[in-house]
């Protein structure tokens, strides 16, 4: 499955995929006011901050997932409710650790909502160990809101 760095083009796409799949698993894990916060259009204000940071599996205009890096840490990682469970995520996660490697990262984390158990399982049978909980500011147009966290982490083997 061949993962691609994110084209400008698509980022109206990318927007609708984010806001369609953090719906998909955090509505109902997530208060309220973050819910009704996390419009197409602030997905989209975050995304063309970071488009370069981003890659994405899926023909261009028609994304099936994206997976956003910071720093060490693989910041966002979003598939389309359809292309769950069919290897999208999978090849997604493995090009971020490649791309961790390569800008020297040796000990990888992530943050991922209490509750989201299907992300739990995908990252613990991806080889990430959960390292705790903690109060992750989650970025908003309103400003940084409380959420709860678990810290995943992995070590990378270093690039050759
Ligand atoms: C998290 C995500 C990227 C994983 O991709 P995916 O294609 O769904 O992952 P997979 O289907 O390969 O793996 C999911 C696993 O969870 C299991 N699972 C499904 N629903 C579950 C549930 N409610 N509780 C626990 N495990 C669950 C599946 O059976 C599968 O495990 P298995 O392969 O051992 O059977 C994807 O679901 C997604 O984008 N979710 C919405 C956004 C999100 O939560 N992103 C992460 C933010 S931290």
């Amino acid at each position: 499955m061949q993962v691609r760095p994110a084209d400008p083009a698509e980022i109206d796409q990318l927007a609708q995929l984010w806001h369609d799949a953090w719906h998909h698993a955090h509505a109902h894990l997530a208060p309220p006011e973050l819910v009704r916060l996390r419009t197409v259009a602030s997905f989209r204000d975050r995304l063309a901050l970071m488009l370069a940071d981003v890659c994405v599996v899926g023909p261009a205009g028609a994304p099936l997932g994206l997976c956003a890096l910071k720093g060490d840490e693989l910041y966002q990682l979003f598939v389309s409710p359809k292309a769950h469970g069919t290897g999208v995520a999978a090849a997604l996660i493995a090009d971020a650790e490649e791309r961790l490697a390569a800008r020297g990262v040796q000990l990888a984390w992530l943050a991922c909502a209490i509750g989201n158990t299907r992300a739990e399982r995908f990252y613990e049978k991806s080889g990430w160990r959960k390292a705790g909980t903690f109060v992750m500011m989650s970025e908003t147009s309103n400003g940084p809101f409380p959420v709860d966290q678990s810290r995943f982490e992995k070590r990378l083997a270093p690039m050759a």
